[in-house]
């Protein structure tokens, strides 16, 4: 007897879970084993929003169901964090939906918006979470393939027409995970043109938008005229301000797709914590030299690991934006054969490239998660116990 739907009997377990799993394996047997799989970031939440946490958690009202929709002050702080970031003016009661992390409120927008047998237009390679969800809620996938060639863009025009006609969602995601591709308001314009010409809503994943480098500044897709009718955009404060575990997000955009959003989620879950809420809302308007700080480190691990790549002849463009490298496995390789033989033989975790999708193939993803001398480190074991022999 197995206890299990179809459905999730057809799905393997979710990848960084299985990645854990051989991590413990391998600490067990007293390996000591540096992870550049997750995008966990090692750095911790800056103290003035623990603090706000700690104060918030004095207050026993907090203690409460929180609101199904999202603490007013946290809908109105992300509001605001978008006019003054990118010149946008949001509906707090209408336009924002809190979230239980951005994972949750993405793996719940697709059986909120599609039926089964309807198609979801997918990057390919991107984040697993897209295609499971399709998956459980009996949709179909479709993959837009993303080429090195044109930066990682979905070419909107190769879709067929019946594909196109029933589709009921797309998926965008700049800065890229796992590719590190950016994009300037440009590419958005054009995908809005494109889904409202085609009528196909367009879910944005903007996870790293603050995660950048050199100056480049990760437009919102609501920036793109007319974004509001066909779009939303789904945000995470778990990269920016290193709060991963805390579970807090955030959907704004198209009130009529977070409305429909907003009823499911009230049947299935009840909210984030309300400290956790205020300490978030804390954090995206208060002082934000926190995260021009946290950029600077990532700035000098990439360099690191471009510069140590590059000595083991992997040769990588620095992206700017998000914590990853996305980097061609050598010659000769699969993406699962290179990421299983560095971590078998150095003790150092990679993530294979197809693990995002067949798109990725021929990839391995390099988290820059861990402190510079780690990464040093990680390739110094790769030139002196790495077997196989690069380029
Ligand atoms: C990643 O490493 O791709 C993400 O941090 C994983 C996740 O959000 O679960």
């Amino acid at each position: 007897m197995v206890f299990q739907s179809d459905r999730v009997g057809q799905i393997p377990p979710y990848l960084f879970a299985e990645i854990n799993k051989k991590k413990e394996a391998m600490i067990q047997t007293g390996i000591d084993v540096i992870d550049l799989g997750i995008g966990d970031p090692d750095l911790p939440t800056p103290n003035h929003i623990v603090e706000k946490l700690i104060a918030e958690m004095q207050h026993p009202l907090n203690f409460k169901y929180p609101s199904f929709i999202g603490h007013e002050e946290f809908r109105k702080s992300v509001a605001d964090y978008y006019e003054r970031e990118y010149k946008v003016k949001l509906d707090p009661k209408t336009e924002v939906l809190a979230l239980i992390g951005s994972k949750e409120g993405i793996g719940h927008l697709i059986p909120a918006l599609i039926d089964p047998g309807d198609v979801v237009l997918i990057p390919d390679p991107s984040y697993p979470v897209y295609r499971m969800a399709t998956h459980l809620a009996s949709g179909e996938s479709y993959s837009m393939l993303l080429k090195e060639e044109n930066n990682f863009e979905p070419e909107f025009d190769s879709i067929p027409k019946d594909i196109l006609t029933r589709s009921k969602l797309m998926f965008l995601n700049y800065p890229g995970n796992p590719t590190a591709a950016t994009v300037d308001l440009k590419h958005f314009e054009r995908a809005v043109s494109f889904a409202k010409e085609n009528q196909i809503p367009i879910a944005h994943d903007s996870a790293y938008n603050m995660v950048t480098f050199d100056g480049y500044k990760a437009p919102s897709i609501l920036q793109a005229e007319g974004a509001k009718e066909i779009a939303v955009e789904f945000g995470s404060l778990s990269k920016t301000y290193n709060m991963t575990g805390w579970r807090i997000g955030y959907v704004v955009g198209n009130k009529d797709i977070i409305k429909s959003l907003a009823v499911l989620k009230s049947n299935m879950d009840t909210g984030q914590f309300t400290p956790i809420q205020l300490a978030a809302a804390h954090a995206l308007n208060s002082d934000q030299s926190c995260v021009s700080k946290h950029n600077q480190i990532y700035k000098e691990r990439m360099e690191a690991m471009i510069a140590g790549l590059a000595s083991i002849g992997i040769k990588v463009d620095p992206p700017k934006g998000s914590f990853f490298i996305w980097a061609p496995v050598p010659e000769g390789f699969t993406s699962t054969e290179f990421a299983t033989s560095v971590l078998e033989q150095t003790g150092v975790i990679i993530t294979p490239g197809n693990a995002f999708g067949s798109g990725g193939e021929g990839y391995f993803r390099v988290s820059l998660s861990v402190p510079t001398e780690r990464l040093y480190e990680a390739i110094d074991r790769i030139k002196q116990k790495l077997k196989i022999k690069i380029s």
